[in-house]
């Protein structure tokens, strides 16, 4: 596993990515993290730790995820041959299952009463609430109202798995208030609750923390290209909101220089308008929610509000690990719009039979556009972050159907 790059520490003790990542927080909130960042690397070493998140993986979520070759989608587009990583298959749906079960085994190690967490889509509150059900937590899920009313099947599920949904309705009433929100409910008892963040985000260790926990995708990639066609792809591609996704399948990859790293963010209704959600692109360092990384902000310094059609990666900020791979140019970042995503989904779902969230849309959006110009031995790993059950009904409206 890459946990440095030209000589720079992924993290390093201080949890800086580069200029990137760090702890932006008051004091009290510092502790806190600090004890987190203790607590995790003691126990992630236990054999009893690892054996437990072994098993879960296995025979809770089903992995290892399969690589499908999706070859009726690549004949059609007459280039590269597209494999997709099939993380929708994984139990809930989504790879975010892959941080929520180390996160909340985490939480029941430390013995903390309450696990605290934002979601967008939904997925990671879903994947939280499975988790917490399983080791007994109580769970509070913080949902801006917007996401509520766009990804009823995910609010319902939540609700049965036992956690408390708290609708958020401030600002623009999505992810970066959800954000804010849980925050504050955590700062009420910090000792006894813990935040379990939904990306690649936030303070130190959280970046590091889900990073490592979804760094199984990759590796996985890895061994399941070499066996299959001896060696590694040629491309990974992943979509990018907070990039817990993307991180997760190019963990493995970083010090392979011959993959290219493709990360595809929302460019919503296009990068010249003010409706997209397109932080690399077009954001700059500063910094949000405690850490340094870059960030789609007004003059004032103010995060603006932003935009995607997949709610899951409307969110101005970006992992701190992205923020320094961009600027080192070891990974390509670049985006798709809402229409490309919503053809996309449409082209997967009717020539390859499988439905994909909108948010896992955006990387097929950009094979679907750059496989045709590939020769045909290129080969593509798409990582198919989740599933479109969540999306059906938001699509079926939007097109007609
Ligand atoms: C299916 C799916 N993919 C991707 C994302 C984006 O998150 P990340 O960039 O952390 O992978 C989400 C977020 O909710 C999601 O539900």
């Amino acid at each position: 596993m890459a946990h440095q790059i030209n000589g720079i520490a992924l993290p390093n003790e201080e949890g800086f990515f580069g200029q990137y990542g760090g702890q932006f927080i008051p004091p009290e909130l510092k502790q806190a993290m600090d004890d987190i960042n203790v607590a995790y690397q003691e126990i992630r070493q236990t054999e009893e730790f690892q054996n437990e998140l072994k098993d879960l993986f296995a025979n809770y979520v089903g992995r290892p995820s399969p690589l499908f070759h999706a070859k009726r989608l690549s004949d059609q587009l007459g280039g590269a041959q597209i494999y997709l990583k099939r993380e929708d298959l994984n139990h809930t749906g989504a790879h975010k299952i892959n941080h929520c079960l180390g996160e909340a085994l985490l939480a029941k190690y430390m013995g903390k009463t309450k696990v605290i967490a934002e979601t967008g889509a939904g997925q990671h509150g879903v994947a939280l609430a499975t988790a917490c059900a399983l080791v007994g937590s109580p769970c509070e899920i913080h949902m801006g109202q917007v996401d509520i009313e766009k990804e009823h099947p995910n609010v319902v599920k939540m609700k049965i798995l036992g956690a408390k949904l708290i609708s958020v309705t401030r600002g623009t009433a999505t992810l970066k208030d959800a954000v804010d929100s849980a925050f504050e409910e955590y700062l009420k008892d910090p000792k006894n609750y813990i935040y379990a963040i939904g990306s690649v985000v936030g303070p130190h260790p959280f970046p590091m923390m889900v990073r490592d926990f979804q760094s199984i995708i990759g590796d996985e990639i890895k061994v399941q290209t070499n066996e299959r066609f001896g060696a590694n792809p040629d491309y990974v591609v992943a979509c990018v909101g907070g990039g817990s996704n993307a991180m997760g399948a190019f963990t493995a990859f970083l010090n392979d220089p011959e993959v290219k790293l493709v990360g595809v963010e929302p460019a919503g209704h296009g990068l010249n308008t003010d409706k997209h959600s397109a932080t690399l692109t077009l954001g700059k360092p500063s910094q949000l929610h405690g850490m340094a990384c870059y960030v789609l902000e007004d003059e004032q310094g103010e995060p603006l509000p932003v935009h995607s059609i997949a709610s899951g990666l409307d969110y101005p900020g970006v992992g701190p690990q992205h923020s320094l791979l961009k600027d080192l140019g070891r990974v390509e970042y670049t985006t798709a719009t809402d229409q490309e995503c919503l053809d996309a989904f449409m082209t997967l779902s009717r020539v390859e039979g499988i439905v994909p969230a909108l948010e896992s849309s955006h990387a097929v959006a950009w094979a679907i556009r750059e496989a045709g110009k590939l020769p045909k031995e290129t080969k593509i790993v798409v990582n198919l972050s989740g599933r479109g059950d969540k999306d059906s009904d938001y699509v079926a409206e939007k097109l007609g159907l």
